[in-house]
């Protein structure tokens, strides 16, 4: 049987350093779904289609990942899905306590799911989306964090929302 793994995040938007992850799960296991949380509390740049959408061309060209939205518990979705695993990257500091919490819930949840966690490539390893949105907010240049298509859709929803203001 197939080795299914999920990559789950929030991805708003998708950087390089998600797109490292999921090329690198990709090579483990036979197939991987990027899940997108689609109802999570933070407040988003991306609606959910739109977040989707672009990890659907970012990922054009790996051909054992397929993108979904999930609404819910991650473990369902995993189980829903037949995944063996959740695949996520881990970057230095702050990181490993939160993933580790969430690594230890999700197992007692679903414990026929483990969680991999894969050290972030150093490139990358400072890049979040957050930081991200707030750096391009003030004008900084992101443009070697994201896909360019990625870039110019960040650019263009931050003018409109400043021209909203
Ligand atoms: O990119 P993020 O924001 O760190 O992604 C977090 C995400 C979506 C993976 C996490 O919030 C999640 O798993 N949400 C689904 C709800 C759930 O299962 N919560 C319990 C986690 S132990």
């Amino acid at each position: 049987m197939a080795r299914r793994a999920v990559c789950p995040g929030s991805f708003d938007p998708v950087t390089h350093g998600h797109l490292d992850i999921i090329a690198r799960a990709s090579r483990i296991f036979d197939e991987v779904v990027v899940a997108v949380g689609v109802n999570v509390s933070k407040r988003r740049l991306f609606s959910a289609d739109e977040r989707i959408e672009m990890l659907r061309t970012a990922c054009v060209g790996i051909d054992n990942v397929r993108v979904s939205g999930f609404d819910g518990l991650l473990t369902a979705f995993c189980v829903d899905n037949d995944a063996v695993a959740i695949v996520k990257g881990l970057r230095a500091g702050g990181d490993f306590d939160y993933e580790l919490q969430m690594a230890q819930m999700n197992a007692s949840l679903a414990p026929g799911v483990e969680t991999v966690l894969l050290p972030t490539a150093p490139p990358h390893a400072f890049v979040s989306s957050s930081l991200v949105k707030e750096v391009a907010a003030f004008g900084g240049d992101v443009s070697g964090f994201v896909p360019g298509f990625v870039h110019d859709r960040l650019l263009a929803r931050l003018a409109e929302r400043a021209d909203g203001d």
